[in-house]
C-alpha cells in the first residue's frame, strides 16, 4: 500500500465514525506461541516486580535444605513455581550421564548412559542425540525441567577425575558430541546446561585454583569446545566452574562471561553458577546471572544483597532485567513454560538399550593376538577373573552418579568423598552374559588371591581378567589401574598367554603388562548394558568399533606436568573444595593438548587418539585433496576383511604454511561389507584450520599450502596430501 492510500483509509475510517483505537492491534502478550522466545520474555517481565524477577536468579539445594522442603524432590536445584505468571517450579537435576538419583533413597530407578568418554569413543553424534533424547525423557518422567549436563571440559589430564563425564582431549570431536547430546536432551521441552566453563580441568584445588593460560591458547582449546558445543547445542544454559582463570573465579570472570560467551559468541541464554561457586556479588556485573544452589554459598549473593545493590543505585534495574530476561526466554525457547512436566511412564528398560547401544559402539578393541578374538563360542573352559565381573560393572562417582535399580556397592577408598554411597557396580554382570554364550564351562575368581586366580587361568583355555579404576568428582586419579590389579594381570597372563584384559577405567591408564597379554578391550565405564556389551564384542555379535577420545600414554612422565599440581597435598575436604591458598596452573602447553602434544614433541603414546582395532581389516586409497575458500578430501575406504565392520576415518592438519601443526579436522563413521569400498568425502571446521588472532579478535587463517593426513588414528597417516588454501578469516 503507499503512503498516499494509507492515508486515504485513515480518513475514510474516520469519515464513518470509526475511532483510531478500531486499528489498534489486541496488546501483544508473553501467552502467544508466535511470538519469539525474546518477546515473550519481554512481555512476561513487563508485569514483574523486582522481587519477583530477583525470585528467578537465585535457587535452593533441595539435599541439603533443612527442613527438607516438602513436595519437592531431593535433587541439585529448585525454584518455586510464580504461578501468576505461569511460571512453573524449576526442578534441576544433574543428568551428564542419565538423571542422577543419589539421594532419593534405593527405590528410585533411572537407566545409565556409559561414561561420557565412552560416548567420545563412538565418534557418532547420532548416537550422542540418542543418548541425550533418553535422558531428558527419564528427566520428564521423572520431574526435572532444567538438566546439568553437558559436560564439556576439555581431557587436558587424564588424571582429572572427572574426565570420565566429558568428552575426551579434542576440542572439535567432544564439542561436535555436546552439541548433539544436549540437543537430544532439550527435544523433551526441557532445558540443558553445557558446564563446567571453563579450565574445570583437574579436581584437585578445584574451588580455588587458577588456570594460567594465554588467549589464543584457551580460544583454540578449551574454549573451542565450548564454542561449538554452544553454538551446535544451544543449550539454555551454561553453567560456570569452580576454578579461577588467570586470577579470576570463572563465575565471576567478565572475560569468559561477558566478552567471550555473551558477546563474541551471542549467547542468548542464562550462565547458571556451580554449586557453591558464588563468592560476591560482584558475579552479577561479570555476567553471571544465577546462583545456584545458594544453601551451598558462604552468602546467598543474588537475593537482599542484590535487591539492595539495585536501590542503592550500585547496579542498575536494567542489568537485573537482563538477568531474569535470559532465563525467561529459555524456558520459552525450550518449551518448559509451554508444555508442564506430567510425570509417569518412565520405562527405564526400554532406556536402558539406548544406552546398550552406546555400549557397544564405545568398546575399543587395543589389542588382539591373531586368532584369540573374537572367542569361538567353543572355546574351551573360560576363566573370568576380578572386577566384580559376577555382580556389575564399574560407574564413576559424584553429582553425576546414576543409581539404576539392582546396583551393589562396595567401600570407597579412604579420603574419598562419600557421594553415592560408595562404588556403584551397575547390575549387567559380565560374567551372566559370558555364561549365556559360552559352550563350555565358566568359572569365577574374584582375584583377590592372584595365585589361586592363575591357577584357575591355568587350566582354562581363555582367561579374562576385569580390571577396573574407579573415579570421582572431587578428586583426581593416578593414570593406573587401582589397587593390586597390575600384578594380577601379570600373574594371570604368566599362567596362560591367553588372557584377555577388560579395563573398565575412568581414563588411561599405564598397562606394564600389555607385552604379557593376548588381548585388551577398553570398556570405560560401560552403563546399564555394560556386562552384555563386553559378553557381545568379545564373543564377535558386535564387531568392535569404539575408538579413543583420548592419548593413552605409556605413563605420567610423558604428559606436559609429570606432577599434577596440588595433588600431593590434597586432601577431599582440603584444596579440593575450600577456598584455600590460591594454586596456579600453567597451561603452558596452551592448545597442544593431548595427541597435539605428542605430536609437537615427537612422544609415541601407548596408543594413539582415534586408535581402535576391529575384527574387520580396511585400506584407504585415492586420496583428493581441495584447497581454495575451504579445505575438503575425498578418499576411498575398502573393508578388506572378512566381516562387516565400521571404520572411523580421520582428517588431520599435519601442518600449516608455515609450522607443524596436528589437529583433527574432521571424522567420518561408516558401516562397511567385506569388501565393500566407499569414497568418503570430508571437509575442514574452519575454525580449526584457523589461528585465533588476538589482535584482529577473530579466527585468521593464513595463505599458504597445508599439509594433512587421513588415517584410523592420530599417529596412522595412511593418506597424505596437501592443499593450498587461501586466506580468511572467521568472526568469533
Ligand atoms: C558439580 C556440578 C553439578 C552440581 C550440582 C557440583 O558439585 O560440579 O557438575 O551440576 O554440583 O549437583
Amino acid at each position: 500500500m503507499t503512503r498516499m492510500h494509507w492515508m486515504g483509509s485513515v480518513c475514510a475510517a474516520m469519515i464513518l465514525g470509526l475511532g483510531a483505537t478500531a486499528f489498534a492491534q489486541p496488546a501483544a502478550t508473553w501467552r502467544d506461541t508466535k511470538l519469539s522466545p525474546d518477546r515473550r520474555a519481554e512481555l512476561l517481565l513487563q508485569r514483574m516486580s523486582l522481587d519477583d524477577q530477583v525470585a528467578l536468579l537465585h535457587g535452593h539445594f533441595p539435599i541439603i535444605m533443612r527442613p527438607p522442603p516438602q513436595g519437592v524432590p531431593a535433587s541439585a536445584g529448585y525454584f518455586p513455581a510464580q504461578p501468576k505468571y505461569g511460571i512453573p517450579a524449576i526442578h534441576e537435576s544433574d543428568a551428564s550421564l542419565g538423571v542422577a538419583n543419589a539421594g532419593r533413597g534405593d527405590k528410585d530407578d533411572a537407566a545409565p548412559l556409559p561414561s561420557g568418554l565412552a560416548l567420545a569413543a563412538t565418534f557418532d553424534p547420532a548416537l550422542a542425540f540418542q543418548g541425550g533424547a533418553m535422558i531428558g525423557r527419564e528427566a520428564r518422567q521423572k520431574g526435572f525441567n532444567v538438566l546439568l549436563a553437558g559436560g564439556a571440559n576439555l581431557a587436558r589430564d587424564p588424571r582429572n577425575g572427572r574426565n570420565f563425564e566429558y568428552l575426551g582431549e579434542d576440542p572439535l570431536l567432544g564439542g561436535v558430541l555436546d552439541g548433539a547430546s544436549i540437543r537430544g536432551i532439550q527435544s523433551n521441552h526441557i532445558v540443558s546446561t553445557a558446564k563446567h566453563y571453563a579450565l574445570n580441568d583437574q579436581e584437585t584445588g578445584r574451588g580455588s585454583l587458577s588456570a594460567v593460560i594465554g588467549e589464543a591458547a584457551m580460544r583454540e582449546s578449551d574454549l573451542l569446545e565450548f564454542e561449538i558445543a554452544i553454538k551446535a547445542g544451544q543449550p539454555g544454559a551454561v553453567m560456570c566452574a569452580y576454578n579461577r582463570v588467570n586470577g579470576t573465579y570463572a563465575c565471576e570472570n567478565p572475560a569468559l562471561l561477558t566478552g567471550v560467551l555473551k558477546h563474541d559468541w551471542g549467547y542468548p541464554g542464562w550462565v547458571m553458577s556451580d554449586w557453591g561457586a558464588v563468592h560476591s556479588l560482584e558475579a552479577a556485573t561479570a555476567g553471571l546471572d544465577q546462583e545456584s544452589g545458594q544453601e551451598a554459598d558462604r552468602e546467598v549473593f543474588f537475593d537482599a544483597p542484590l535487591k539492595a545493590a539495585v536501590k542503592d543505585g550500585k547496579l542498575p534495574a536494567a542489568k537485573v532485567h537482563d538477568m531474569a530476561l535470559r532465563v525467561l526466554r529459555s524456558l520459552f525457547a525450550e518449551g518448559v513454560i509451554d508444555h508442564p512436566l506430567q510425570s509417569g511412564g518412565l520405562d527405564t528398560r526400554a532406556d536402558s538399550d539406548v544406552s546398550g547401544r552406546v555400549a557397544e559402539q564405545a568398546i575399543v578393541l587395543l589389542k588382539t593376538s591373531p586368532g584369540l578374538l573374537p572367542l569361538a563360542a567353543g572355546a574351551g573352559k573360560i576363566a573370568v577373573i576380578g572386577g566384580h565381573a559376577d555382580v556389575g560393572v564399574i560407574s564413576g562417582g559424584g553429582s553425576s552418579q546414576v543409581i539404576p535399580l539392582g546396583s551393589v556397592r562396595f567401600p570407597s577408598p579412604k579420603g574419598a568423598p562419600a557421594w553415592g554411597g560408595g562404588i556403584v557396580y551397575h547390575p549387567s554382570a559380565p560374567v551372566k552374559a559370558i555364561r549365556a554364550r559360552a559352550k563350555g564351562e565358566v568359572a569365577y575368581a574374584d582375584g583377590s588371591d592372584p595365585a589361586a586366580a592363575a591357577a584357575l587361568a591355568k587350566g582354562a583355555g581363555v582367561a579374562i581378567v576385569f580390571a577396573t579404576q574407579w573415579s570421582t568428582e572431587a578428586m583426581d586419579i593416578r593414570m593406573k589401574l587401582d589397587d593390586e590389579q597390575d600384578a594380577l594381570i601379570q600373574a594371570v597372563a604368566a599362567a596362560n598367554p591367553h588372557t584377555v584384559v577388560v579395563l573398565e577405567t575412568g581414563g588411561p591408564v599405564a598397562m606394564p603388562w600389555l607385552g604379557a597379554v593376548g588381548g585388551v578391550l577398553e570398556a570405560w565405564y560401560p552403563g546399564a548394558q555394560g556386562g552384555e556389551a563386553i559378553a557381545k564384542v568379545l564373543f564377535g555379535e558386535a564387531n568392535p568399533s569404539g575408538r579413543l577420545p583420548v592419548t593413552f600414554p605409556t605413563g605420567e612422565d610423558q604428559l606436559p606436568r609429570p606432577e599434577l599440581p596440588g595433588y600431593a597435598s590434597a586432601t577431599v575436604e582440603g584444596p579440593t573444595m575450600a577456598e584455600g591458598p590460591p594454586l596456579q596452573v600453567r597451561y603452558d602447553e596452551g592448545s597442544d593438548v593431548g595427541y597435539r602434544w605428542f605430536a609437537a614433541k615427537g612422544l609415541k603414546p601407548l596408543f594413539p587418539f582415534g586408535y581402535g582395532l576391529s575384527y574387520s581389516s580396511f585400506r584407504y586409497g585415492a586420496l583428493k585433496a581441495a584447497g581454495g575458500d575451504d579445505l575438503s578430501v575425498s578418499f576411498t575406504v575398502t573393508n578388506t576383511g572378512t566381516r562387516a565392520g565400521i571404520e572411523t576415518p580421520q582428517l588431520y592438519l599435519a601442518a600449516g604454511p608455515h609450522r607443524a601443526q596436528q589437529r583433527l579436522l574432521a571424522w567420518s563413521r561408516i558401516a562397511l561389507k567385506p569388501g565393500e569400498t566407499r569414497r568418503v568425502a570430508l571437509s575442514a571446521d574452519p575454525r580449526l584450520l584457523a589461528d585465533w588472532s588476538e589482535a584482529g579478535h577473530r579466527w585468521k587463517r593464513d595463505a599458504g599450502r597445508y599439509r594433512l593426513f587421513v588415517g584410523p588414528n592420530a599417529a596412522e597417516p595412511a593418506l597424505t596430501g596437501e592443499a593450498v588454501v587461501a586466506a580468511g578469516s572467521l568472526a568469533p
